[in-house]
């Protein structure tokens, strides 16, 4: 059986991929902040034989290594590793943005997905599997003043530089990038939006193909409504 790794995945578009995960035949690995939620989520999934719950704080090099070697213990392997943990800003723009916040959202969004590719490219690399990194639609276009859309730039950026050094290995490396979906992520509803499971549908789909299928980027978006 495979394991899947998901950092972020007590919430949202990462709790859904777990659900689905699960459902395709994967062990998952479920790391996030929020033990209790995690908890839960491993309950609802069967309990540890099929998934774990990890408390790491994805911008903590340490919380990342021992998440790897947690996962390894449980589960003896990483075949697909889906750096996912993110969040967004707390008043938009450059002028009225809060520079603390900001802090918080670059080490996690960007730093903390460099570090979670680094800590189990050994593993994914002998398993010749997937590294998945959550970008975004908003890593694509030019949104005015988002401090946030410039981190997933980066993680654009990075995905595809990691692609390069990965070239050759079998290691397929993807770059998940969403256009909205109606998550936690924002304060109220976004009922014209994508849903999380909409999102982990076509994710499973793509890391379930065959070894010689790549897939470096999976931009998915919701259909403009009918006029
Ligand atoms: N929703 C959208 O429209 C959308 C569109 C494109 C891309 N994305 C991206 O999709 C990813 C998932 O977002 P979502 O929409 O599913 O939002 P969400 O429901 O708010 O989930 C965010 C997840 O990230 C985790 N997280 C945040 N900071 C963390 C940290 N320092 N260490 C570990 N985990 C951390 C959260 O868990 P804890 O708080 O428990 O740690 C939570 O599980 C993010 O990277 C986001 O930028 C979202």
């Amino acid at each position: 059986m495979k394991t899947f790794l998901i950092t972020g995945a007590s919430s949202g578009i990462g709790a859904e991929v777990a659900r689905q995960a699960v459902a395709a035949g994967y062990r998952v690995a479920l790391a996030a902040r929020s033990r209790d939620k995690l908890d839960s989520l491993v309950e609802e999934l069967g309990g540890p034989q099929r998934a774990i719950a990890i408390s790491c704080d994805v911008s903590d090099l340490a919380d990342q290594e021992a998440m790897v070697a947690e996962t390894l213990e449980a589960f003896g392997s990483i075949d697909v590793a889906f750096a996912n943990a993110g969040l967004g800003t707390t008043a938009p723009g450059t002028e009225h943005g809060d520079p603390e916040n900001w802090r918080e959202m670059i080490l996690t969004n960007i730093y903390g997905c460099i570090l979670t590719a680094r800590v189990c490219l050994p593993h994914v690399r002998a398993a010749k599997g997937w590294i998945v990194l959550t970008g975004s639609r908003a890593g694509r276009v030019t949104l005015k003043g988002s401090v946030y859309g410039a981190t997933k730039w980066a993680v654009t950026g990075y995905g595809q530089n990691l692609r390069e050094e990965l070239a050759g290995t079998g290691t397929r490396v993807m770059l998940l990038e969403p256009g909205m979906v109606d998550t936690p992520f924002f304060d109220t509803p976004k009922p014209q939006a994508l849903t999380a499971g909409d999102v982990a549908r076509a994710l499973i789909f793509a890391v379930t193909q065959p070894p010689h299928v790549d897939i470096p980027e999976l931009l998915i978006v919701p259909t403009p409504p009918v006029e």
